[in-house]
């Protein structure tokens, strides 16, 4: 029955995922438990060659050529600044017309109409719905929603997911993957120095290598309500010989939920819990900062005023001086207290090239779920190497 989401949404994960897959490939991105380590691979690899691409003049003509005479409609009910324009700028780069709801008091839900008439409405007018809501769970019944409407034979498109309540935020989660990962990529230039820089790394730091296997992430700050925090947590479980330091003021607003904690255990990630950074931040591979989530206090009541000690989850120069020399610091943003200004020229801090990822990362996404990765591959390959051997004389 439409609008019936009830049972779907309580069917296991597996399940869950499966119903937003068609032939192999997502249909929907709702969570981050929808990616495994090859479709994550192959997203990165995407982006890479999008932003490749996206440098050159014929390269961003054949990008923008890509989905036109499509429409995308961002759905954004919710703030945001960095997800709401990088989807926008990605939806552009592929050619896609875009518009925006931001405010629901200025559509039809002023006059009593319901979400899900307005979704469906949006999947009349659009290709592409991109959502971002406070309520946890309007992405994933959005995309029930389409499912149903594809299986009668009407009009259905992809739904993704811009953030979701408390719950998730996977484009976040992907993009974050994406910066990690250039991060720890660290000789892919094949540069003599890079190499050196390796060598030198492996000598100072015992066991140090390139990639995301067999690493040490800390996640700081309101690791219990940051969804940026539960969807990358998600991803992270995917390699080898993890472990995850969840560093959270010592309130149970702040730690992490029941739900991820069972979750990593069953993946045999090693968690660790901390109420302070200077217990830890000498041997993380990787700091990802969160603010404190103060709009859901609201919720709860709780003044700020009431706010535990939260000097614990806040960055200064003194603990910077003491983490790893390649250790990059991550911030979703938007920052408060927890990472003074001071430390932003300092080379491991990431989170504005790990915004601007976003937009990559964003439009491999959109170009996979239009079914137009084979082009970009392609395109590509033919592009830079013809362009090697024209530089080889070739
Ligand atoms: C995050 C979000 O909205 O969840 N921001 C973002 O999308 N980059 C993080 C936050 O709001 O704290």
């Amino acid at each position: 029955m439409l609008y019936d989401y009830e049972d779907r949404l309580a069917a296991p994960v597996r399940l869950k995922a499966a119903s937003l897959q068609r032939d192999g490939r997502l249909s929907h991105v709702i969570f981050s438990k929808q990616f495994d380590r090859d479709l994550l691979d192959h997203v990165c690899d995407l982006a890479t060659k999008v932003r490749e691409l996206a440098r050159l003049p014929e390269g961003r003509e054949f990008l923008g050529s890509l989905i036109n005479n499509r429409r995308a409609m961002l759905y954004f009910t919710q703030p945001s600044t960095r997800t709401f324009l990088s989807f926008m700028a990605a939806s552009q780069m592929l050619g896609l017309d875009c518009n925006e709801i931001r405010d629901p008091s200025l559509s039809s839900e002023y006059k009593g109409e319901s979400t899900y008439d307005s979704i469906r409405m949006f999947s009349s007018y659009f290709d592409l719905i991109i959502m971002r809501s406070p309520k946890a769970r309007l992405a994933e019944e959005s995309a029930y929603l389409m499912n149903d409407l594809r299986e009668s034979g009407m009009r259905s498109v992809p739904i993704i997911n811009g953030g979701s309540g408390a719950d998730e935020h996977p484009t976040q989660a992907l993009l974050d993957i994406y910066t990690a990962r250039r991060s720890f990529d660290i000789t892919s230039s094949g540069t003599p120095s890079a190499f050196k820089k390796l060598e030198h790394l492996k000598a100072k730091y015992p066991g140090f290598d390139e990639g995301l296997d067999g690493k040490t992430y800390c996640f700081a700050g309101d690791v219990g309500r940051g969804r940026t925090v539960r969807s990358l947590a998600n991803l992270l479980s995917l390699y080898e010989n993890v472990t995850l330091v969840f560093v959270s003021p010592d309130d149970d607003r702040y730690r992490i939920q029941d739900d991820l904690r069972q979750r990593l255990h069953e993946a045999n990630v090693t968690v660790r819990e901390e109420t302070r950074l200077d217990a830890v931040i000498d041997d993380v591979d990787l700091l990802y900062m969160t603010r404190i989530q103060r709009e859901w206090d609201k919720d709860t009541g709780v003044a700020p005023g009431e706010e535990p000690d939260l000097s614990g989850v806040h960055l200064t120069p003194e603990l910077v001086a003491r983490m790893r020399e390649y250790t990059p610091i991550l911030h979703p943003f938007p920052r408060n207290e927890e990472i003074p200004t001071s430390i932003d020229t300092d080379p491991r801090a990431m989170y504005f090239r790990q915004a601007r990822n976003g937009i990559w990362v964003r439009a491999a996404l959109i170009a996979y779920l239009f079914a137009k990765d084979t082009d970009i591959v392609r395109k590509h390959s033919r592009f830079f190497n013809e362009r090697h051997r024209y530089n080889l004389g070739g």
